[in-house]
């Protein structure tokens, strides 16, 4: 067994780190392809107000059981209440299913990478071209196994902290390149057959005034259940992961402060991301464009990358190293997560477990890769949504057990050891913790009786 890992440094430190397991595909890839199915900017309003609300909650009390308990989520559980160790396991299971389908999203990642870099940007540009791929049979799994090798020998090394110290770097430009991308699509514009013009300003439009027209209440839940599961997935919450990275911040950081610039620094990232693809899409497909689904960011990019001219090929490099980047650092925080807390569980070192983890999931990952070919089928999920294999990793991760870890994590810390629990450990050193009475409210009344709702909703009981 190995040591624990030493704390991080200080405040700084624990935001870079969190921010890179939170900052990754959720916000660049899967956040503009919700929102676009889901009209845009009443998606987009949804989300920033459970983010200032429910996200806050689940994320002060995630690194507060973290803190307090100095324990990874496996064991963290236990100590807060010898009874509810389960939950610690139930957290184990999302990770272990988001990595079946994380690394085949890196692997689409890694095969643009090779299309820019090789000068194909025209190609990538065509219509059908992503499906193409994605639905040929060896591609896909090629490159999601070269996405797979990056983040296990990464992990199998254990040499994160190393990675980490990039992030200062790339993850700004990344920031940087994508409100710059975002300028120029506001720019395009393109005449559709009927005649009509869009411009990316009609579709900026789109994407930040929120639409009622023909909105039911179905619908609107709808919205607010799609928004929810992405917060959980964007954030890294209810999934044992914050807890973890809790567990490694020192006594005397300013956790308030810490989880505010998570949140920012989260939610600024989903949201530029939308704001550089969501304008494209509605100038280059229309409305109807807009549900295209999880190949939404591979169909729209190359199109901008394309209207930019000579120049378009560079951008289309350093954007998608960036995203493979922010795409590591993330698988490479749910791999961690899952070889660490199987050290601990079978008493293995990490590079035994960390070659099987890459086995096990190379295969897993493989077989959905198959799913847009070979294994292709498609059934209509309890949420309403039609689903492939990935998408029903997707849902079972999101739409189910995240809320359901998010309803008991509320339970255990609104009505058994009350919210003064986490309180307590976000006043340490007396710093201040402005939004205290909305906590406790949340995390008590408000938060346990939504995420009931949502979750009935999710699993087609209502
Ligand atoms: N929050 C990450 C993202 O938005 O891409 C995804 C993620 C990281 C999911 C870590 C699960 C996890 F354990």
């Amino acid at each position: 067994m190995e040591k624990k890992k030493a704390s991080f440094s200080g405040g700084l430190g624990f935001v870079l780190a969190a921010a890179g397991s939170a900052v990754g595909l959720g916000n660049i890839w899967r956040f503009p392809y919700l929102a676009a199915k889901d009209g845009g900017g009443l998606f987009l309003l949804v989300y920033i107000i459970l983010a200032l609300t429910f996200g806050f909650v689940l994320l002060t009390t995630d690194i507060g059981i973290g803190r307090r308990t100095k324990k990874s989520a496996l064991k963290a559980y236990e100590s807060v209440n010898s009874k509810w160790k389960f939950l610690g396991v139930l957290t184990f299971i999302v990770p272990a299913l988001i990595m079946t389908y994380y690394s085949v999203i890196g692997g689409w990642i890694t095969k643009y990478i090779v299309v820019f870099t090789t000068g194909n940007a025209k190609e990538a540009a065509k219509d059908g071209y992503f499906n193409d791929f994605i639905s040929s049979k060896a591609a896909p799994i090629v490159f999601m196994l070269i996405f797979l090798a990056m983040t296990s020998v990464i992990v199998y090394l254990g040499v994160e902290k190393g990675i980490e110290k990039f992030s200062k770097i790339i993850m700004p430009g990344l920031l940087i390149v994508v409100v710059l991308i975002g300028i120029f699509s506001l720019t395009l514009s393109y005449k559709a057959e009927d005649g009509t013009v869009r411009t990316g300003l009609q579709g900026l439009f789109v994407y930040l005034v929120p639409n009622f027209d023909g909105l039911t209440v179905q619908k609107f839940i709808g919205i607010v259940m799609d928004a929810m599961g992405q917060l959980f997935y964007s954030l890294s919450v209810a999934m044992g992961i914050m807890i973890t990275y809790g567990s490694y911040v020192k006594d005397d950081v300013d956790l308030n402060k810490s989880i505010r610039n998570i949140e920012i620094f989260d939610t600024m990232a989903a949201f530029l991301a939308g704001l550089m693809i969501i304008p494209a899409v509605y100038v280059f497909m229309g409305k109807e464009g807009m549900s295209e689904g999880p190949s939404l960011m591979f169909v729209s990019l190359p199109k901008i990358f394309e209207e930019m001219g000579p120049i378009g090929n560079f951008v289309g490099v350093v954007f998608f190293f960036m995203v493979l980047f922010a795409a590591l650092t993330s698988s490479v925080s749910i791999m961690e997560t899952l070889v660490a807390s199987c050290m601990e569980k079978f008493n293995k070192s990490r590079k035994a477990v960390s070659l099987v983890m890459a086995l096990i999931y190379a295969g897993a990952a493989a077989v959905i890769c198959l799913g847009y070919n070979v294994l292709y089928f498609e059934v209509k999920l309890p949420n309403g949504a039609i689903g492939n294999l990935l998408d029903i990793m997707d849902y079972l991760s999101n739409y189910v057990l995240m809320p359901v870890i998010a309803i008991l994590t509320c339970v255990l810390i609104g009505w058994i050891v009350k919210p003064k629990y986490i309180i307590d450990e976000v006043k340490k050193n007396n710093t201040s913790f402005k939004r205290e009475g909305l906590y406790t409210v949340m995390v008590k009344d408000v938060a346990p009786v939504m995420l009931v709702v949502l979750l009935l909703k999710s699993l087609g009981l209502f």
